[in-house]
């Protein structure tokens, strides 16, 4: 599909993006829009390759698409200058690449903290309420009346909550567990953070203040925020570092009944160990957004009733997915007119 046919500029779009706005951006800026709108989800290097053609100034690309040496210099040929991550994540993109072929490379944070976040909540209210398999029974026709045990599930009210790499979106996920939920949060990341506990030391004289209870935020080694959480939310990016850093000995450190969120990037966590895990602990349970290899799950995931699973939706909402599309399209439109990119991965 092709907009603003003949414009100075070329930029593929290899999927549709929500929202009109950001079309509005990159015609404005001058350029002809090629959106692709082949029916597979997933597009390899080849058909890549193809889209771009022999001039290309910009792709807005996806967190599906493989965005190294091979097609930084397919776009390089094409006299392309940028290449836009329709995502916050870029772990798709290996940027020393695109610096060697000189295309800038933008991603989308900000946009998606509130509505990523949310899903993360979303995610750890449905595991510790056992909510979709209390769902699937009830569609199932399977209710029968009130019972005492029937689907009893998990309090967060007073537990505690580690949240493992708190950037952005990590940091808003503890604000909606802790003031939801009045939950106290341990943390863990490479540097310190001392501005998370000062909000939740500030927050806590605010609950005193009202006669309430504080809460305790503390940032602590990964270990003992898996021994002493009752949900563990990863919310680090995909990095060599962070490959598998929840896996079998990691599991095992954490308490028997507790929750496990991922909303981040599959890879983080052994997802084998994890099936292990879940089949040799009905207590334990996980609501997981992202799996290590998507679109497959992990042989046994897809049967275990204490995970919930959803297709990489956190980012989700309408207005969320148009605010990323705009922003990858300023992205593109920006360094076409000779800025850098609003957004610059790695940055
Ligand atoms: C991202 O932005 O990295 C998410 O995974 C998709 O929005």
């Amino acid at each position: 599909e092709t907009h603003n046919k003949g414009g100075k500029f070329r930029v593929l779009v290899t999927k549709n993006l929500p929202g009109e706005d950001w079309l509005k951006v990159l015609t404005s800026a001058g350029a002809q829009v090629d959106i692709c709108t082949a029916k597979q989800t997933i597009l390899d290097n080849a058909s890549i390759t193809k889209l771009v053609g022999d001039k290309c100034d910009g792709v807005i690309g996806q967190l599906t698409e493989d965005w190294s040496d091979e097609l930084f210099g397919v776009l390089k040929a094409a006299g392309g200058k940028v290449y836009s991550n329709y995502a916050v994540g870029f772990n798709n993109i290996v940027l020393e690449d695109a610096t060697k072929h000189g295309i800038a490379v933008g991603n989308t944070p900000g946009v998606l903290t509130e509505t990523t976040a949310e899903l993360a909540a979303a995610l750890t209210l449905a595991a510790s309420r056992r909510l979709l398999e209390a769902e699937k029974f009830m569609r199932g026709g399977k209710y029968e009346g009130f019972l005492p045990n029937l689907f009893v599930g998990k309090l967060l009210q007073g537990k505690t909550v580690g949240v493992v790499g708190p950037g952005r979106i990590g940091f808003a996920y503890a604000k909606m567990m802790v003031e939801g939920h009045k939950m106290n949060i341990l943390y863990n990341s490479h540097e310190p953070q001392p501005e998370i506990a000062d909000y939740f030391n500030k927050y806590s004289d605010f609950l005193e203040s009202q006669g309430g209870t504080r809460v305790t935020a503390r940032q602590v080694e990964l270990e003992e925020l898996l021994q002493n959480s009752d949900v563990v939310s990863l919310h680090c990016a995909l990095t060599p570092e962070t490959r598998h850093l929840i896996n079998k000995e990691r599991l095992g450190m954490m308490k028997p009944d507790a929750i496990l969120v991922n909303a981040a990037r599959g890879p983080n966590v052994d997802e084998k160990a994890l099936v292990a895990h879940l089949q040799a602990n009905p207590g334990f349970s996980a609501g997981l957004d992202v799996y290590e290899d998507e679109p497959a799950m992990a042989p046994g995931l897809a049967e275990c009733s204490n995970a919930v699973l959803m297709p990489h939706i956190a980012s989700a909402t309408l207005w969320t997915r148009s605010g990323m599309a705009k922003l990858a399209a300023c992205n593109v439109a920006g360094v076409l007119r000779g800025y850098p990119a609003l957004k610059s991965a790695g940055d």
